[in-house]
């Protein structure tokens, strides 16, 4: 069957299998930034924004999405500028290995699209479906925190 879906802004159409997932679908198309972990819901990895929340996209239908937006990590960054959140996760050393950046980037640009002052308790209920092998949480937190600031215009942290 095929789809119509808005990708990062742009509309396309993909051919689909029976089964197939989102996740699937978006790595064959090039997202590559969605990254592939679990594929049983539990580690975050593959999170996109679906029509404005924050879903494991290895959860999700490829064909359910039809007519719908996502938006992936690839989608962020604005005419080649990085979102403030994106920048906060580099400045704080929030990145380590990487594999999680996605996710969380994805889950915490949803919490700060409906919440845009939240406490470190909402912060922290925000990322606790994305799982980090590295850093401990602590410098995920910690880049959320600042980036909160950035986007209110006041010093860093
Ligand atoms: S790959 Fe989807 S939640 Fe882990
Ligand atoms: S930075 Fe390596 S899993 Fe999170």
């Amino acid at each position: 069957m095929k789809i119509a879906v808005k990708i990062n802004d742009v509309q396309r159409e993909f051919s689909i299998t029976p089964g197939e997932t989102l996740l699937e679908l978006l790595r064959r198309e090039g997202y590559k930034g969605v990254k592939k972990g679990c594929e049983t819901g539990d580690c975050g990895a593959c999170a996109v924004l679906l029509d404005g929340r924050a879903v494991n996209s290895c959860l999700v239908l490829a064909a359910k999405v039809d007519g719908h937006t996502v938006v992936t990590v690839e989608g962020l960054e604005k005419n080649g500028e990085l979102a403030p959140l994106q920048e906060a996760f580099l400045d704080t050393g929030a990145v380590q290995c990487g594999y999680c950046t996605p996710g969380m980037l994805i889950a915490a640009t949803d919490l700060l699209a409906h919440n845009p002052d939240p406490s470190e308790e909402e912060i922290k209920e925000a990322i606790s479906g994305n799982l980090c092998r590295c850093t401990g949480y602590v410098k995920q937190v910690e880049a959320i925190k600042l980036a909160v600031q950035r986007m209110r215009g006041g010093e860093d942290a």
